[in-house]
């Protein structure tokens, strides 16, 4: 039975997903060989970075039956010769009759050449199928290639009074066990978490992603101008679990040379900005490769990347507890933040409420 492209494209997405937490620095991709008569020969989707994209793998699988064939892919096939082969060079040979497209790939070596390749060779090419949840996959893809900075992920745990602290310097507890582990998953699927200077000096974190299953080495970035950070901190005893960057200034550094080095000599890599900025810290981590950041607090920093515009996605879990009048409040109310959301997902997670949502910018 034929369904419709955007059906095999469904199909092709979730294929995709598989690699979740794999690829990076390279997109998620999926893609499935459809014979004239609709039914799926061959699929495939691109397990890391280095390896065979989604399209090698499906044409591999199909063998043969990709003569005369559709072949979904989530992105845009490839016509430069990376760590791999191009992709559209394969296409042809395989002798596929129609290419269907989920969105174009903003890689300046790509961005259309793809498509114009396989078109020139006489391919029917069908570009947007499932375009917006094919470039959702790939946030991180999208905003790392096109604004080169990483995609911003801003968590936050409140109480259903709105604080995110029992009261200034004291560690609290505020979501349940099941929430813990959810945050924990979040973490496996990010290239880097980061914290400000004032939640390592009060909550100590390890910032590891913890009984989960992580792939990856996990980069954790301590936002701290002043190097207010002790080398004596939790993070320096969890070096096994991936880099430690610091974002410091060069002024900072010039001033306490002894401090820095006392941090390095811990496993912290400093990375000194021009200006103490946000913007300016997350340019320098894109520069570094990282494309996603889990921002999980405390409130002066997420207030800092909110209203510099550069948070893309957000995630607040509030539990049933309240702590009166002597909390710490968030930079914001629950509400403003998420008026701002599109896309919201909202969920109980045990006995704490989830919400996601994304903010799209088109500037
Ligand atoms: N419930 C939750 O989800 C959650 C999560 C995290 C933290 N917390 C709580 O939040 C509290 C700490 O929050 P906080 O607001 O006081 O501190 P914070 O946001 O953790 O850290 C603030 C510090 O980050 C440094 N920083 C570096 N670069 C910055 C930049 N570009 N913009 C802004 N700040 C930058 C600044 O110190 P320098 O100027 O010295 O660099 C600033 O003072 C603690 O009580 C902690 O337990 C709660």
């Amino acid at each position: 039975m034929l369904l419709d492209d955007a059906d095999y494209m469904d199909r092709a997405l979730h294929v995709a997903a598989r690699g979740r937490g794999l690829t990076s620095p390279n997109p998620l991709v999926g893609a499935v060989v459809v014979s004239p008569d609709g039914v799926v020969v061959g699929s495939g989707y691109h397990r890391r970075a280095g390896e065979p994209h989604a399209e090698i793998h499906a044409l591999r699988s199909a063998g043969v039956a990709a003569r005369g064939a559709t072949l979904f892919s989530t992105l845009e096939p490839c016509c430069h010769t990376g760590r791999t082969g191009p992709c559209v060079d394969r296409i042809v040979k395989a002798g596929v009759a129609r290419v269907v497209i989920g969105v174009e790939d903003p890689h300046p070596q790509v961005h259309g050449e793809g498509i114009r390749f396989l078109r020139e060779h006489g391919i029917a090419v069908t570009v947007g199928v499932r375009e917006a949840e094919a470039t959702r996959m790939n946030l991180p893809f999208f905003i790392h290639t096109q604004r080169g900075r990483p995609l911003v992920m801003m968590k936050v745990a409140l109480t259903r009074d709105g604080y995110v602290a029992e009261a200034p310097g004291v560690r609290s507890a505020i979501t349940a066990e099941r929430a813990g582990h959810d945050s924990h998953s979040l973490r496996a699927e990010f290239d880097a978490v980061g914290v400000g200077s004032e939640t390592v000096l009060v909550d100590d974190p390890e910032l590891t992603a913890r009984a989960v299953h992580r792939a990856r080495p996990l980069t954790r970035v301590i936002f701290d101008s002043r190097l207010r950070v002790p080398p004596t901190a939790a993070i320096f005893g969890t070096r096994d679990a991936g880099p430690i960057v610091i974002v410091t200034t060069k002024v900072t550094l010039a001033g306490s040379p002894d401090r820095a080095a006392a941090l390095e000599a811990n496993g912290a890599r400093l990375l000194p900005a021009q200006v103490h900025d946000v913007t300016s810290a997350l340019m320098m981590l894109g520069s570094e490769g990282v494309t996603s950041l889990l921002l999980e607090g405390g409130p002066t920093l997420h207030a800092a990347a909110w209203r510099a515009g550069v948070v893309d996605r957000v995630r607040i879990y509030v539990s049933p507890l309240a702590f009166g009048d002597k909390g710490v409040r968030w930079f914001e109310t629950r509400s403003t933040v998420t008026e701002a959301l599109e896309d919201l997902d909202v969920r109980m997670v045990g006995p704490d409420e989830r919400t996601d949502g994304y903010v799209y910018r088109n500037d």
